[in-house]
């Protein structure tokens, strides 16, 4: 027999599902959640909750679905702190550190790899995070994209390949951009379900872009763009016209690049382009809040995209470059206090803007491991039992007290998690 939980007492619960509550958020008071096994059962008001075999009482506290962080790099070994130092006395970040981190990663066993992405995705389940997408992109040989792609596969919920993340120290760049589209790819597609480019200057070029998207698609794997971190460019418009599912970065946006974002989803532009999948309808802009922080670079503004009707996720993108944080709530709270989203923008680009740009906001999606798994992103009847509890009565309290540590509890796929 499946085992059910209630939670109930609930002071506030965001849903994301409109249809079950109030807002932008479909939020409900005094409200109960059922979970059956890993997958949530019933939702409504406290005082309707059918009985359960066990009982959680939320004391009035905050509920609502865990992060869905979209954009992590948590395949690596070392640590950049002399980097970090310099930058913080005023030198600019380029992504030349990249290859420190290949360095440290290339030496290290398949043991510490793994140790150290165990360490953090821990940290992260701390924080509310239920699910995570992960990258390789600093092995960047064939053998090391491999075992990184391995090794994400123990412990995220999507790892996508990114071995156009930079030319690596020593490699002659046509002779790079063949492997990374050819012999590399080949060997790390069954293990990933998307591919990954950074375009900039000091990475890979429009036309490499280009190329590099459509190899992925010929290969039938999603794809993403890192664009527009550095500089003003090709980035955005190059994964709306390849369909991808996200363009993360976007610190660096034209009026054009904005629409392009927002027309995507008019359009229908996911779904036309060759080889892309899934149902939703356009490419999503996810904003690195932590990354623009710790870089000193501008803010992405993740207020004009939502005014232009672009689909906008929070990322952590931690990495031990430009961001070496997982905390989902710091991001949300940065969203909220600097980027000018309110609160319930903030966490529904979080939860359900994560769960979209990674293209499980519907059942049906593929874990790493090969299972089969329900939606994530919301509380909704037959989505996955990922929720999170918050020490405090709102969401509201997560940007109105900044860097307090208010995670009372948080289930993934209805067991306890943190
Ligand atoms: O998303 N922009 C490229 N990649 C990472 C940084 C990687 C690094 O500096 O190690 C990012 O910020």
């Amino acid at each position: 027999m499946t085992r059910t939980l209630l939670i109930d007492n609930i002071g506030e619960l965001t849903t994301n599902d409109e249809s079950l509550g109030a807002g932008l958020g479909g939020r409900l008071a005094d409200a109960a959640v059922v979970i059956e096994g890993d997958r949530v059962a019933w939702v409504g008001p406290a005082s309707q909750a059918p009985a359960a075999d066990e009982r959680f009482d939320a004391a009035g506290r905050a509920v609502l679905p865990g992060w869905v962080d979209s954009h992590t790099h948590m395949v690596f070994a070392g640590d950049r702190t002399a980097e970090f130092e310099a930058r913080m006395a005023g030198e600019s970040y380029a992504a030349g550190g990249i290859n420190v981190t290949v360095e440290a990663t290339r030496a290290a066993t398949d043991e510490a790899l793994a140790a150290n992405l165990e360490r953090l995705v821990a940290e992260a389940r701390r924080d509310g995070t239920t699910t995570m997408e992960t990258k390789t992109g600093y092995g960047l040989t064939v053998a090391d994209e491999l075992r990184s792609a391995r090794v994400a596969a123990l412990h995220a919920d999507a790892v996508t390949f990114l071995g156009a993340h930079v030319v690596p120290a020593g490699a002659d760049p046509a002779d790079y951009l063949d492997l990374v589209t050819g012999e590399m790819l080949d060997a790390v597609a069954p293990h990933v379900s998307a591919v990954d480019v950074f375009c900039e200057t000091g990475a890979f070029d429009d036309e490499q872009t280009a190329r590099i998207l459509s190899s992925a698609t010929a290969k039938g794997l999603a794809t993403r763009v890192h664009g527009n971190q550095l500089g003003h460019g090709p980035g955005t418009r190059l994964a709306v016209e390849h369909g991808s599912l996200s363009v993360d970065h976007l610190g660096f946006l034209t009026d054009a690049d904005i629409e392009a974002l927002a027309g995507s989803w008019e359009h229908g532009q996911r779904g036309t382009a060759a080889g892309a999948t899934g149902t939703a309808r356009g490419t999503v802009a996810t904003v690195l809040p932590a990354c623009d922080l710790s870089t000193r670079m501008p803010l992405a503004p993740a207020r004009k995209l939502l005014d232009a009707g672009a689909v906008v996720a929070i990322a952590s993108n931690c990495n031990p470059g430009t961001s070496y944080t997982s905390s989902m709530s710091f991001c949300v709270a940065t969203a909220v206090l600097q980027m000018g989203l309110t609160i319930q923008e903030a966490v529904r680009a979080a939860t359900l803007g994560g769960a979209i740009a990674l293209g499980m906001h519907e059942d049906g999606w593929v874990d790493p491991r090969g299972a089969i798994q329900p939606r994530v992103g919301v509380v909704s009847p037959g989505a996955r039992a990922d929720l999170q509890l918050l020490d405090a009565p709102s969401v509201t309290h997560l940007a109105y007290r900044p860097g307090m540590r208010l995670t009372g509890a948080v289930w993934r796929a209805g067991s306890r998690v943190g």
